[in-house]
Parts: C-alpha cells; structure tokens; sequence
C-alpha cells in the first residue's frame, strides 16, 4: 500500500527540523513581523470564503519549507491518494477510509475492493430525502393521525456527536421539527428528554452502526418501553427508524427493514455524520441543508487532494501542529470559536483528534519514540476569554490556538458582532506581541503608582506574548461552510496520523473500558463474582452498600 511506515524522527526533513529548530525555538514573531512586512501576507491562504491567517506562528519560510519536505519524504502525496481511492488504509481492522465518497458527486465512481460504492451511497441519499419530506411536509404520520413535532437521535460516539453538532451549529436554519439527542447511559438524562416528549408526534432514530453498544441499546430499550405505554407493538414501525450496518440486530430490536438506512464498515463512526447517521441533520435543518453541508465537504476534500501543500489549508494547519506537539512539546492545542453556534464544535473535533490519533503503536507494531495525538480542547470566545485564557496568556504551558470566527452575524445584530469580533482580533493581536515590562512599567507610572508599587507589581502585569495562534476566518456560517470547516479538521487529523506513522482509523483503546463495565454490571447484578484490586472491590461494595 501506498502510506510510507517511516519513523519520522529518522527523516532527514525531521533531523534538519530539529537543528532549525534549535535556531528559532527563542525567536520573538514581533521581530519576525517588523523585519518583514510582507509576513502576514507570506502566511495567509484565502480560499473560497476562508481566510487563514497563519502568520502569528513561531515559524519562519524556512521552518514551512522544512515541514513541507517532511510530508513530502513521509510520502504524503501517496497518502492522500490513498485515502480518497479507497485502499484499505484502516489496515488494522482491513477497511478503506471513505467518508469522502459519501459527499462525492453523484456520477464520481469510488471503488472498495472492486466495487464501485456510489450508488449504494445515492441510494441511501435518496432515501434520506424522501423521508426527510414524508416527515417535514406531514406527510408521514403518527399513530394517532398526529403531524410528528419531535425528533430523538438515540447513539452515542460518533453516532451522536457528529449529528448532535450540526443540528446545534445550524440551528438557525431549523424547521418546525425539534431534534434532541439521548446518548448517556446516564438514566437521568433519558428520563429529562422523555419529560419532554408527547410520544403521539415525536420520532426516534437509533444511530448504531454495530447496533451493540450497550449505552444506545439501553436508551433505545428504555425509550420503547415508554412509548408501549402510549403506542402498540404495530405503531413502533411508524415511530421508529434505525442507521445501522447490522440489519439482523436492528430487526431483532422490532424494527421494520424498510426502516433501516444502511451505513458501512468504511465509514468510521467519528467520520460518520455525512452518512445516514446525519439523518436528524437532514431531519431538523431538511434535506437541501444537508446537501450544501455535504458539498462544503466534498469542496474541501478537492482542495486538500489537489492543492500544492504550500497553499493547502488542512496541510499547513497539520504541519504547525506538528511542529508545536514534537518540537516546542505542546501538549495540548485549543479551537475558540467566536460563535456561540459553534458551541458543541471542540466535544465533536474532541472525539475526531482523540480518538484517532490517540496511538502509541505506529505502523509497524512498534511503539512510538516521540509523541503523538494532541489534545484538544475549547470553548467559544469571549466566554473562553473570561474562564481560561489566564493560563494560556500568563500560565507556564505553550498552548497554540485556532480562532475561529465569521465575518456576518446572523441574525445581524452588528453592534454586538464588531464587539465579538474585536474581540477575537484584539485576543490573537495579544497573544503575538503580549505586554512587554517597558510598557507596563510606563502604565504604572502614568497611573501615579510610587517606585516600590511599580517595582513590586510590575512582573504580575508582564504578558511575554509569542504564543502562536491560527485565524480561521469565514464569511458566514451557513451548510456549505460548516461542511467546509469540518472536513478541514478530518484531514489534519489524517495528515497528523500520516506523518506520526500511526493506524488513524481504529479505536481499540475504548474496547477495554466497555468490556469491563459489562464484566462489573453483572457483579452489581450478583450474577457472577470476579477478582479485582482492593480499590476496585472497595467501590464495588460502597455502591452496592447504598445504591
Ligand atoms: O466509543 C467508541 C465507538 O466505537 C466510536 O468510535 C463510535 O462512534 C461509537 O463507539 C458508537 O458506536 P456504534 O455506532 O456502533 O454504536
């Protein structure tokens, strides 16, 4: 297969990147700036209705040139290809990585051992669409002759996350339909969503694409119930639809075949949302928005596969971030975005970075040498600003960030979006040049403050600046953008997996967890005993002793 198993560390484009970065790691970007004028202009990319500035970085045109050289030795030209044509690049588990074909053109032809998938995939669509109608336009009833009111996405991971996000960020563009999501196993949480819920006119779509996870068959099992209260065996084909690519477990569960749209093991469930699990996007936001979410996608995914690196956004994104987690040692890189649409944005790209890249076993079964997956974390600005941006700004650890901001309001309340967005320029502008002791001391000076003041106070009031940030700036946040900034995010992630040489698209590092809670929930349930440390049999006993 075409991916390179390299160590990067014994890249020559690495070794040359650690000497350079010997060179630069104290440089001030303020210098960088004043002794270029034409830097910002050097480090910008405008691309359709983006605009991203990456010139507040500790990075020179050399440093670009080095980390450009490196994908090029880790082959990623042959990566990519790899990806978009459907190699079995998720080789642990055997699976191509095709969440770009579900938002191909309708006439492009994708390959998977043979078979070209488009059409299963238009059918799908179809089928998303004319359903999506019946239930919009009132067509498709309940069982009582009702309109349906209510749309409940049950699924958790990826088979929420993704459709969760989107309804949320593009609720703007909402119809009459209510979209709520049950994901925890957390009983709580199922018993506060069906509160609200008239089961007459509400829909429920189980999102599972192994349709075995034990927290969605859970919540499905405890939502049919509480339906059969109201609704017979019969009506639950009228209330009840199922994504799955496990037909025989989702028939099982009671519901009709022609009720179930199919997904497919080369989707990944993190990637998933732009499949048939997006079927409450599609629902809440109708079925056009979720075309023009899907073509965003499909626009990005052509100018990641065919923009000369230099000038490709999720490229460069993913090289800085490299640069920052391997050799300034970053631990952790924040996304702020400055809309308070984009709220769910960091937990969705949470599960998208961590769980794919969250590896320490690269592709040759060996154990990695260097560090792998960020983390990544986030919350809208300005309510970022007034919780943590104390510690990125004055705290010991260097956190790059991604702004992220849109240039029209929607609702177009300007007094309050040039507030917004003065905000996010002035927070990145601070981020670059930070306080200097000078500056400060003439502040406290102004302010009639005496010397032993000025002198005591003065090292709290220093801001050392040169913290790198990204501006991500869009026009507007509508379908086709959103689409357009997630598949941005999905291909960091898989250009950060190629050059860290690790699998990307597996996740057993969550098997274990689920495979011991089911061990323990039958000791709960006294149907068996286990031996465990003492910790773990202490906690076992104090539940039991007062549940
Ligand atoms: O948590 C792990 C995971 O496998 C995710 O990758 C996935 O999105 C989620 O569980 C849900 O899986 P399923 O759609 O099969 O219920």
């Amino acid at each position: 297969m075409n991916v390179s198993t390299k160590n990067p560390t014994q890249t020559k484009s690495w070794k040359a990147l650690e000497e350079h970065f010997n060179t630069i790691k104290d440089v001030e970007m303020s210098t960088l700036f004043s002794k270029d004028s034409d830097r910002a202009h050097k480090f910008t990319i405008t691309w359709e209705d983006f605009y991203v500035d990456y010139s507040k970085n500790r990075i020179t045109e050399e440093t670009m040139q080095l980390l450009l050289d490196l994908a090029n030795e880790l082959k990623l030209k042959e990566a990519i290809e790899a990806y978009f044509s459907g190699e079995p690049i998720n080789e642990t588990e055997n699976r191509a990585v095709l969440h770009t074909a579900l938002r191909a053109n309708v006439n492009d032809a994708v390959f998977v051992k043979g078979k070209n998938v488009i059409p299963e995939i238009n059918q799908v669509k179809e089928k998303i669409k004319n359903f999506t109608q019946l239930i919009v336009n009132g067509e498709q009833k309940g069982f009582t002759g009702k309109g349906f009111t209510d749309v409940v996405n049950i699924g958790v991971g990826g088979s929420d996350l993704g459709p969760a996000m989107v309804v949320d960020s593009l609720r703007f563009y909402k119809n009459h339909l209510n979209a709520h999501f049950i994901s925890n196993i957390d009983g709580d949480h199922i018993s506060e969503t069906l509160a609200q819920l008239n089961p007459e006119t509400t829909l429920f779509v189980i999102v599972s694409k192994t349709f075995s996870t034990q927290e969605t068959l859970a919540n499905a099992n405890t939502v049919k119930e509480w339906f059969l209260k109201t609704g017979t065996q019969k009506d639950i084909e009228k209330h009840f639809v199922a994504v799955s690519s496990n037909v025989k477990k989702v028939k099982a569960f009671g519901i009709l075949e022609d009720n179930i749209f199919a997904m497919w093991n080369w989707v990944g469930g993190r990637f998933s949302l732009w499949s048939a699990v997006g079927l409450t996007i599609s629902l809440s936001l109708g079925f056009s928005n979720f075309e023009s979410l899907l073509k965003g996608a499909n626009k990005m995914d052509t100018h990641f596969k065919t923009e000369s690196f230099k000038t490709n956004i999720p490229v460069v994104l993913a090289l800085l971030s490299v640069w920052y987690n391997n050799f300034f040692k970053s631990e952790t890189e924040a996304v702020i975005a400055y809309s308070q649409y984009l709220n769910k944005l960091t937990s969705y790209l949470q599960q998208g970075v961590m769980e794919s890249n969250g590896k320490s076993v690269d592709r040759n079964g060996v154990p990695v040498n260097y560090q792998t997956g960020t983390i990544v974390w986030g919350e809208t600005g300005t309510n970022s600003q007034h919780a943590f941006f104390q510690l990125i700004h004055q705290g010991t650890k260097l956190i790059p960030v991604d702004f992220i901001g849109f240039a029209q309001s929607l609702h177009g309340n300007q007094a309050h979006h040039d507030k917004l967005i003065s905000n996010y320029v002035a927070q990145t502008e601070a981020f670059l040049h930070g306080k200097k002791r000078e500056e400060v001391r003439s502040d406290l000076v102004a302010k009639n403050n005496t010397q032993e003041t000025v002198d005591r106070i003065l090292p709290f009031k220093v801001f050392e600046g040169n913290k790198p940030t990204n501006s991500i700036f869009i026009n507007k946040l509508t379908p086709e953008s959103l689409g357009e900034l997630l598949a941005m995010y999905e291909h960091k992630i898989f250009v950060q997996g190629i050059i860290w040489n690790i699998y990307s698209y597996d996740q057993y590092g969550v098997e274990l967890g689920k495979q011991l809670a089911n061990t323990i929930l039958s000791e709960i349930k006294e149907e068996k005993t286990s031996v465990h440390d003492a910790s773990t049999n202490n906690l076992l006993a104090h539940y039991k002793s007062i549940k």
